[in-house]
């Protein structure tokens, strides 16, 4: 059975931007999981411009919640992990000016931080993902790396399927790293620009085993909840 993570980022985007507590990224949580989702997915950014560290600590804390928390390489951030101890780990590049994370890790450049990085969260039997691109030379890497899972960056073939464009190189692309990471015995997971379309067409792969989605479901759930909020509203200034 494939799993479904929410990424309740952007909760904390439309909470920020009133700098008050609504809506709330901890009852979000508890929400998305009572709804059905299997895990929720937190990104703690360095420059905290949605989730920040009381929202991390309270979600992290709370046992009815599995927690898959996103962090840089930063030695901060990866300390501050260790100590509110989420369920699982996904290791992110982040780039201060990016609107959102733009590719997967250059597992190449960063081979001996990681390494050291995995091996500090494995020894608090916190499961480990690294976020790359779909390319084999980084499941290969990701294997000597020792990691437990990885997520396949899907940006690229959601811009492709969104443009109408080509998609069954990238399609290839990922169904062949899919394919040699579970035979290292790597999960296999798939994030980033998902649809509804996109994420039908990907979960035809049988060795991904996660999808972890964010922006599209809260900007969709606006529209499924909008007739509810507006009855209620119609129906409180009725009198
Ligand atoms: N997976 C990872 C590792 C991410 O960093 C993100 C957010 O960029 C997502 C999944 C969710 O992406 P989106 O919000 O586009 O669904």
């Amino acid at each position: 059975m494939k799993r479904l993570g929410v990424n309740i980022d952007h909760i904390a985007t439309v909470r920020n931007a009133r700098g008050e507590n609504h809506p709330d990224p901890y009852y979000a949580a508890l929400q998305v999981i009572k709804m059905g989702a299997d895990s929720v997915t937190i990104h703690l950014r360095e420059d905290r411009r949605h989730i920040n560290d009381l929202d991390a600590k309270k979600i992290c804390k709370t046992k009815k919640v599995l927690v898959n928390l996103e962090i840089s390489m930063n030695d901060k951030i990866v300390k501050n992990a260790l100590k509110i101890k989420p369920n699982y780990i996904c290791i992110v590049p982040e780039n201060r000016k990016e609107v959102t994370t733009e590719g997967g890790l250059n597992l190449i450049k960063n081979k001996k931080r990681l390494k050291s990085i995995i091996e500090k969260f494995k020894k608090k039997k916190i499961r480990t993902s690294l976020f790359i691109n779909p390319t084999i030379k980084d499941i290969k890497l990701s294997k000597e790396l020792n990691v437990d899972c990885v997520e396949i960056h899907t940006g690229k073939i959601s811009n492709l399927v969104k443009l109408k464009k080509k998609y069954s190189g990238e399609l290839d692309r990922i169904r062949r790293c899919s394919i040699l990471a579970k035979k290292f015995d790597i999960e296999v997971h798939a994030g980033h620009g998902l649809d509804y379309i996109t994420t039908k067409i990907l979960s035809k792969i049988k060795e991904i085993e996660e999808f972890n989605i964010g922006h599209f479901i809260i900007g969709e759930s606006i529209f499924i909840g909008l007739s509810k909020v507006i009855k209620k509203f119609k129906s409180i200034i009725k009198g």
